[in-house]
């Protein structure tokens, strides 16, 4: 995906939902990821729901010119990242919506995003996008996330098609799409609105069953 809908939205008292949970192997899931989302552990970083305190850190993480080159421009002020955190909470309550901290071992505040949003009700299918500060590029953070994202979208919320959206020109994003596994459908031409400039797209896309599949090559080669 490549819009990250960073939008600057009205500020609104943040959603405090209830927590039930369940331990698995990797996740600690909740019974709805429309009341909480669940805490993904990983062997690098830890997903988790924004919190309204992780704004300072995303602003200084994701505004940088080469972070925010290719998605849709994220906001300018802590205010602004604050505004769209309680607007992530108000859509993930809808059930529309579900936008994870990115959060590596030993940090307590974001250093990214990953989100999931519907293309049609129910989320049969749905379109994913994420960022990272620049200091965590090439490091395996992506990776690591990417592939807990991907297991949420399939095996909580019931998605069957994932489609993301990279600019031709982001060789980064395109490339993380290619090593996660997503498959290049085509390309959507001049979809994307950046500084004035219609940007071509490439629609990259995992099915449930690819992932599964390609979830027991990985798992025979660590074993
Ligand atoms: C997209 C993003 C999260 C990926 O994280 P990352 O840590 O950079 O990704 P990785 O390094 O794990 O993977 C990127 C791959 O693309 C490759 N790559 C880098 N530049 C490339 C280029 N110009 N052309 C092709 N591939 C390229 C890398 O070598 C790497 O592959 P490798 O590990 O096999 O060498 C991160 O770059 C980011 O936050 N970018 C800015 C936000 C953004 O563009 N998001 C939308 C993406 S659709």
């Amino acid at each position: 995906m490549e819009k990250l809908n960073l939008r600057d939205v009205q500020p609104v008292t943040m959603v405090k939902a209830p927590v039930a949970a369940v331990r698995t192997k990797t996740a600690t899931v909740t019974s709805d990821w429309r009341q909480a989302l669940p805490v993904l552990t990983g062997s690098m970083v830890t997903l988790r729901e924004l919190r309204i305190s992780d704004a300072a850190s995303l602003l200084t993480m994701l505004s940088t010119e080469e972070v925010a080159r290719f998605i849709s421009p994220p906001p300018t002020t802590v205010e602004g990242f604050e505004r769209f955190i309680a607007w992530t909470q108000r859509e993930r309550v809808a059930g529309n919506y579900a936008c994870f901290a990115v959060v590596p071992h030993g940090m307590d505040t974001a250093v990214g995003i990953f989100q999931v949003r519907q293309l049609e009700p129910g989320f049969g299918t749905a379109e994913w996008g994420f960022a990272l500060g620049s200091a965590f590029w090439g490091t395996g953070v992506f990776m690591d996330g990417a592939r807990m994202v991907i297991d949420f979208a399939f095996d909580t919320i019931g998605t069957h098609r994932l489609e993301a959206r990279a600019a031709i020109l982001n060789g980064r994003g395109n490339g993380a799409l290619r090593k996660i596994g997503a498959m290049q459908e085509g390309i959507l031409r001049k979809s994307f609105l950046r500084n004035g400039e219609y940007l071509d797209q490439a629609l990259w896309t995992i099915l449930d069953e690819d992932w599964k599949q390609q979830r027991v090559v990985w798992a025979a080669r660590v074993h």
